[in-house]
């Protein structure tokens, strides 16, 4: 298909189907808002299952869900109010906002302009001649600013709470993390999911569900004691990727490099051992649910494109109608969140980590006479004992003097060493408190729904007539079975069919029901919905000797198979769980020729 042509084929589709369409259109719409149909609900809703199964559940994570909004202090040490921003341009002419460094990489060959300046953006802008896409001003010399994409609000009346719809779930988890790490028991690693709503005031939402203002992240923070723990990376070693490594996008002739994950680690193209686990899970986890790992890679920041918290980071990305889009970041935090959080909020953000054996250790220590300061200093006294404290750890030999300077608010104060009884004690210590490191994998699921069906949008030709499906895995699926009486009108097929229909649902199956129309044209209407399988209840299955059969028809394929019904929800389990594929059905049954 040529490009564009895919995205605008899907979005026809998601419309007139009902994955998804721009919400509140009875308003006029609202850009970056969109809701999902009930065909687009119960994909996400399978594809976050599929998601909660894998990094959750198998990972022995725990999982929690915290609120949307959260007070402004909570922003202000996690550095979203002052880093969290995108470049804006607006044409003079029309007034129309524009994100700068998209318009750069849409009109260039600069793949990376998130990483100039405001001033070199503008630099960039007027030195390509850009215009503005909605009415076609020039844009040269407008000047170009940093813009934040929090959205605040108030919390309860009056201004006095400011509140922030969370740009990511993950502050959800660091701020709670001194009550979780108590879940935990205190012991690292542990890792903590959640799945839910972040809102990013986007300057231009575009490409339909790819960037909006409200979406759904699913998230894991890892969180590690970097000296201590390192991943089993025995279960993903032998996982081959393809990496985008950032030193093969910045050369000239540069490359993919297609290895494995014990090979990328080994190697340092991969610095850290956990990123590299969960790239290899990830790379299981995005084939399981249906992406096409031909469009797939993995592609490393470039050093300007780092979030202000992130010391190393890789995206997933999906290619899509000739653009690659970023699907999933698996971000290397350090300490840098809890750290804050730490300094900003009145809890502990570390974990008691034991030694493996005790350790003894000199320590400098003083014991302030406060007989002595109390009168010399009055209020002042408790900050010059503290001062004295800090003074001992930071630089013990300062105390070999006869006297000390302090700086106490500001203010100088000299104060005779005797006074702060110093000594060097030996003292055993079982262990330290640490702040855990963070590993983040980070997984956009509209996006992730997105390359599913734009990855699963197939056409071909059946009995002459064009025809368009969705080739989603049987996993992430909206509808797992389409039941059919082949005709309406015979009592026994409708009541088969019926009971067909319930009993696959009381086994967890999403059915529909269809007895409308020819039988090709029910099968049309599955198909370009995703559903991957469909049974039709015929007469021959019913009078036939012996048991009764009836026939599934598999999507992909239209090849047919007679099952007998009681079967079915066996053959449904496996197939839907992938232990059994429809080859095996056609091996242990009666083949329907076309
Ligand atoms: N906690 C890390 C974090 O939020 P991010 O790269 O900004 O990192 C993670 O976002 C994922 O969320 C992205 O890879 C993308 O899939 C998704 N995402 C981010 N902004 C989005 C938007 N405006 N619309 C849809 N999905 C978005």
């Amino acid at each position: 298909m040529s490009e564009g042509a895919e995205s605008a084929a899907l979005a026809e589709l998601a419309k007139r189907r009902g994955f998804f369409f721009g919400s509140s259109e009875a308003y006029g719409g609202v850009g970056g808002f969109y809701t999902y149909g009930p065909q687009g609900a119960a994909l996400k809703s399978n594809v976050e299952e599929a998601w909660r199964d894998r990094f959750a559940v198998q990972e022995g994570n725990l999982e929690i869900e915290a609120p949307t909004i959260m007070p402004e202090p909570v922003f202000e040490a996690s550095g979203h109010l002052d880093g969290f921003d995108d470049m804006l341009v607006e044409c003079a002419e029309c007034g129309e906002s524009h994100r700068a460094d998209h318009l750069i990489e849409d009109n260039s060959p600069l793949e990376d302009a998130e990483t100039l300046s405001p001033e070199e953006a503008a630099e960039k802008i007027s030195d390509l001649g850009l215009v503005c896409p909605n009415c076609g001003a020039e844009l040269a010399g407008q000047s170009v600013e940093e813009f934040n994409l929090m959205f605040a609000t108030n919390i309860g009346p009056g201004s006095k709470s400011p509140g922030y719809l969370r740009p990511e779930t993950a502050q959800g988890i660091f701020v709670e993390f001194p009550r979780i790490k108590e879940y935990a028991r205190n012991r690292l690693p542990f890792g903590v999911t959640q799945i839910g709503r972040a809102y990013r005031n986007e300057i231009s939402p575009r490409k339909n569900i790819v960037r909006t203002r409200e979406f759904t992240q699913a998230e894991l923070e890892q969180f590690i004691d970097p000296e201590r723990d390192e991943p089993d990376l025995s279960s993903v070693e032998d996982i081959e990727v393809r990496l985008y490594p950032a030193t093969e996008q910045q050369a000239d002739d540069g490359d993919y490099v297609d290895t494995t994950i014990g090979d990328a680690v080994e190697e340092g193209i991969v610095a850290n051992g956990w990123i590299g686990y969960f790239l290899g899970i990830a790379q299981e986890w995005y084939e399981d649910v249906g992406v096409d790992m031909e469009r797939f890679r993995f592609r490393q920041h470039l050093p300007g494109e780092l979030a202000h918290y992130a010391a190393d980071c890789w995206d997933a990305e999906s290619e899509v109608d000739g653009d690659w889009i970023e699907i999933a970041g698996f971000a290397y935090r350090g300490d840098y969140d809890l750290s804050k959080h730490a300094e900003h909020a009145d809890d502990d953000f570390t974990v008691f980590q034991q030694y493996d054996e005790p350790k003894t250790v000199e320590r400098a220590v003083v014991d302030p006479d406060m007989a002595t300061l109390g009168p010399e200093f009055g209020a002042q006294a408790g900050d010059v004992a503290d001062a004295l404290e800090t003074l001992a750890q930071r630089d013990p030999d300062a105390f070999d003097a006869d006297e000390v300077t302090l700086d106490i608010d500001g203010e100088e104060v000299t104060v005779d060493t005797d006074v702060a009884n110093f000594a060097v004690e030996t003292q055993t210590e079982a262990g330290e408190h640490i702040t855990p490191h963070v590993v983040e994998p980070s997984f956009g699921v509209d996006r992730t729904v997105y390359t599913l069906l734009a990855h699963a949008y197939e056409r071909d030709e059946v009995d002459g007539e064009d025809r368009t499906f969705l080739s989603l895995s049987p996993t992430v699926a909206p509808t797992n079975v389409g039941v059919f009486p082949l005709v309406s009108n015979v009592d026994e097929l409708v009541e088969l069919a019926d009971d067909v229909a319930e009993e696959l649902r009381a086994a967890g199956f999403a059915v529909v029901y269809d007895d409308s129309g020819s039988i090709g044209r029910r099968y049309r209407r599955q198909d370009e919905v995703g559903t991957p399988f469909c049974v039709t209840i015929d007469r021959d299955g019913i009078e036939s000797e012996g048991d009764t059969t009836v026939t599934i028809r598999e999507r992909d394929s239209g090849r047919q198979v007679r099952v007998p019904v009681d079967d079915l929800v066996e053959t449904f389990v496996g197939l839907r769980a992938g232990t059994t594929s429809f080859d095996d059905v056609l091996d242990a049954n009666e083949v329907v020729e076309a």
